[in-house]
């Protein structure tokens, strides 16, 4: 027997990277989220700032989230940002996506920060509702043609 929480973030290794690559959207979303392979090779690239995590329920890989950290870069908006989610096409709707992005806020608060972005591409099926229950806040910017909103940690 195991202590471990059921579902949690958890860093990707060797042992999991296949399950990682695994979680897949549906395909008409694909055009919101890169695809996990591309977020990890990004990671790679990014190694100082990205913050990669495979969310697990039990034995079962449901979600991957990356956020960036970036204390250093000038803009404000790109400092602390949730970079990418996914949540696996038959698992969504289970409240895991507001557990990652929860643990993504938990880091933040824990690396010292108050503030945290996230941008998506508006449209049919964005994701904007999903993170306006959250608590994030249109800023009114655009970049790159995503929205982008923000949140205040306490
Ligand atoms: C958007 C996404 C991350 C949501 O994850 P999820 O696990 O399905 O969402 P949850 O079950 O945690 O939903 C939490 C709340 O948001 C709501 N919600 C989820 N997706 C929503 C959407 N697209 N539009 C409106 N509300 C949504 C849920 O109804 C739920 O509300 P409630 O707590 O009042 O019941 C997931 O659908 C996904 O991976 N989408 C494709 C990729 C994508 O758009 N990623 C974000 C890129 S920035």
């Amino acid at each position: 027997m195991t202590d471990a929480p059921s579902l949690r973030l958890v860093e990707i290794t060797d042992d999991n990277f296949d399950a990682a690559v695994g979680v897949q959207v549906r395909d008409d979303q694909n055009r919101f989220v890169a695809p996990v392979l591309r977020s990890l090779a990004q990671a790679y690239t990014n190694r100082s700032t990205a913050w990669p995590r495979l969310l697990m329920d039990g034995d079962e890989a449901v979600g991957f989230i990356m956020v960036q950290f970036a204390p250093d870069e000038e803009d404000p908006d790109f400092q602390a940002e949730v970079w990418r989610l996914n949540i696996s096409e038959k698992h969504q709707g289970r409240e895991y996506g507001r557990f990652a992005v929860e643990g993504a806020l938990a880091e933040a608060r824990r690396r010292g920060l108050s503030r945290v972005t996230v941008s998506w591409v508006p449209g049919e099926g964005s994701p904007e509702d999903f993170y306006l229950g959250l608590g994030f806040r249109k800023t009114g910017r655009v970049s790159d043609s995503e929205l982008i909103a923000e949140i205040f940690l306490d």
